[in-house]
């Protein structure tokens, strides 16, 4: 069985290496549907239908996931204003990819036990940051990873060097007019509360816009666009930037 594994492995990079010489699709969902319908013929004792399949959804998770080591080998980090999706999509890439996906806010929920929400109405926006910068501190170290930040991270010079130090960084965009739309029933968000309007939504936007754009390693606009659109552009354009780092490193 293990030589079995080696051996699919091995096949799975070389497959890789011959998508990229002939500029395939690397990630193709449909070739995986169509690979489960072939393993469903090929059965020959139905009564372990259920087990076979999901044990040959785990193995193309494992091999997607050893593609996207290869060719992503880097933590791939969403930004953006709340409510640009960093969370939605970070769960697409994931899926998507097969990286594990780590959100900045969750995490720190979990850590103190409280909401984000709680944590600002009893201890403000300042003890906040700081569990925040610790967090960005530890994040920075893992690798291989899908990181969602909250919204306010570019805030903090510190946070960007560390996010970039093992990652590439991935802005998401919206408009103020979308996000006011995603987010206008919202509770959750200590600083917009109150001021669920759309011009502070524009004015918060002006004001860190120029923290976003600075951090950015490619900037993508989410407008009119659904999730697995935006994730299918995110992993196009990186690796259209490791292709670019590559020729730029051999030349
Ligand atoms: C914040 C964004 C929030 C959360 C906190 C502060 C911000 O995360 O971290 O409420 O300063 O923009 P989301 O961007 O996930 O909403």
């Amino acid at each position: 069985m293990v030589e079995t594994f080696e051996e699919r492995m091995k096949v799975v990079l070389k497959i890789l290496a011959y998508k990229k010489k002939h500029g395939l699709p690397i990630f193709h969902d449909q070739r995986e549907e169509q690979v489960l319908q072939k393993v469903a013929h090929h059965l020959q004792n139905k009564d372990f239908a259920d087990e076979i399949q999901t044990l040959y959804r785990e193995i193309m998770g494992i091999s997607r996931k050893l593609q996207s080591k290869h060719l992503l080998p880097f933590n791939i980090v969403l930004i953006g204003f709340m409510g640009s999706g960093k969370s939605t999509i970070g769960r697409i890439l994931s899926q998507q990819l097969a990286i594990e996906l780590l959100d900045t806010d969750q995490l720190i929920e979990k850590k103190i036990n409280m909401t984000i929400k709680d944590i600002f109405e009893k201890h403000g926006e300042g003890y906040f940051r700081q569990v925040e910068r610790n967090m960005i501190k530890a994040l920075g170290q893992e690798e291989h990873k899908i990181i969602a930040c909250g919204g306010g991270v570019v805030l903090n010079k510190e946070n960007i060097r560390d996010l970039k130090n093992k990652g590439k960084i991935i802005l998401l965009e919206a408009s103020a007019e979308t996000i006011y739309h995603r987010l206008q029933e919202d509770t959750t968000r200590p600083l917009l509360e109150g001021h669920m309007t759309k011009s502070h939504i524009t004015s918060m936007l002006q004001d860190r816009n120029l923290y976003y754009q600075e951090a950015a390693d490619i900037v993508i606009h989410t407008d009119g666009k659904d999730t697995k659109e935006i994730g299918e552009e995110i992993i196009f354009k990186l690796l259209s930037l490791c292709s670019s780092l590559d020729i730029r490193e051999r030349g």
